[in-house]
């Protein structure tokens, strides 16, 4: 038995914001954003539009290409829906501080009736332990066959747009995947699918991205006069060093315990926070930088949403092949690390 990746979707607001724009109003420039980060640009969200509508407008997306690209026998997007029995959701900004959860929104929406829904609060590393927990969900219980997971972000929102070391970072987007419980092999000559997930924490550098106000620790009360939005803060060079850290461990963890090497792995999708991340990372594993795919140009960091809208994008243009072995490795708030060996 295996879980497979059968299609994957993406969303991503219309308005872009370029560094241009960014330096007309404060005072950074496109040089130094692009020199620091590798980011050209970000897509922001409107007025109104909410972490849901961008998540359910991935979801649509990665159903009609399952549907269109004969992946599923349904013939419709709406048909195909109605049989997913896990939605799950990675996202830092959902669209209700408390509760519901935005998954059950999803569901609601999608008109997938007999799906469980649920959240996944892991940073930027949401999507990877929302796979993990889809997985797992769909192995537990034999008439679970189908999941859609889910990275959605609308991080515009909760960033100070004055703080120009932290809101230049920072973009919207959705990404998805339809996973398939089939009964291809997990292991051996034609194994197919997610065949394992690293997963970790490091609380002890929770202060270092973190959102103080409105959670139980530091709750709005009635009478609290009103104040400025609840805004992230980070200790990048904290982040920055742990990311490197923890995505070269990964890897040599995967390397080491799986019995592969470098030359088995098509391509690393990594989280796109910041491409010097990445190209330290691959210079101290000793590899290309081209092994590591990087869209972070012209989407900025999009948090939980970056991996599975870099799958959609590569797997779009050509960039994956059935049965290429891919790893995906992420880390972010939580501090959260983790990552997936996948064949395609
Ligand atoms: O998904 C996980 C989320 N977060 C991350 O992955 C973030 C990880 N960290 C980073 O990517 C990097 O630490 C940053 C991009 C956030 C910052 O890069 P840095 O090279 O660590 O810069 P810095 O914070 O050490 O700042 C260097 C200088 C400072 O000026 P002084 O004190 O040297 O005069 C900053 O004030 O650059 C200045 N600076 C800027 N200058 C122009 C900071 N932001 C900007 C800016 N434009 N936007």
């Amino acid at each position: 038995m295996a879980i497979e990746i059968i299609a994957a979707g993406r969303a991503v607001p219309p308005r872009r914001v370029t560094n241009n724009d960014l330096a007309e109003k404060l005072d950074t420039s496109d040089e130094w954003i692009r020199s620091h980060t590798g980011i050209g640009a970000r897509h922001i969200v409107d007025d109104g539009i909410a972490v849901s509508d961008l998540a359910l407008e991935a979801a649509w997306n990665t159903l009609t290409l399952a549907v269109e690209e004969r992946l599923v026998p349904e013939t419709t997007a709406e048909d195909l829906a109605k049989t997913l029995d896990i939605i799950v959701l990675g996202t830092s900004s959902p669209d209700y501080h408390v509760c519901p959860a935005t998954a059950c929104i999803v569901q609601d929406k999608l008109g997938a009736s007999r799906a469980g829904a649920l959240d996944i609060g892991a940073g930027c590393s949401g999507f990877i332990y929302g796979l993990e927990t889809a997985a797992g969900l769909l192995e537990l219980h034999d008439r679970r066959k189908r999941a859609l997971v889910l990275g959605a972000e609308t991080l515009s929102r909760f960033v100070d747009w004055n703080d120009r070391s932290l809101c230049i970072l920072f973009g919207d987007g959705a990404g998805a995947v339809l996973i398939e419980k089939t009964c291809a092999p997990r292991a051996g000559p034609g194994k197919r699918g997610l065949l394992r997930t690293i997963l970790g924490s490091d609380g002890s550098g929770a202060e270092y991205l973190i959102v103080r106000k409105g959670g139980s620790r530091n709750p709005y009360r009635t009478g609290d006069p009103v104040e400025k939005a609840p805004c992230i803060e980070m200790n990048g060079r904290a982040v920055y060093n742990f990311a490197v850290k923890k995505v070269v461990e990964i890897i040599e963890q995967f390397l080491s315990e799986e019995n592969i090497t470098m030359e088995d792995i098509a391509r690393i999708v990594p989280h796109q926070a910041n491409a010097r991340i990445i190209q330290a990372a691959a210079k101290r594993l000793g590899i290309p930088e081209e092994k590591f795919f990087i869209n972070i140009e012209e989407y900025a960091n999009t948090s939980s949403a970056s991996i599975p809208i870099a799958l959609h994008e590569l797997n779009r243009n050509g960039g994956l092949r059935r049965g290429d072995l891919i790893l995906i490795v992420g880390f972010g708030a939580g501090l959260t690390y983790g990552g997936s060996l996948i064949v395609w």
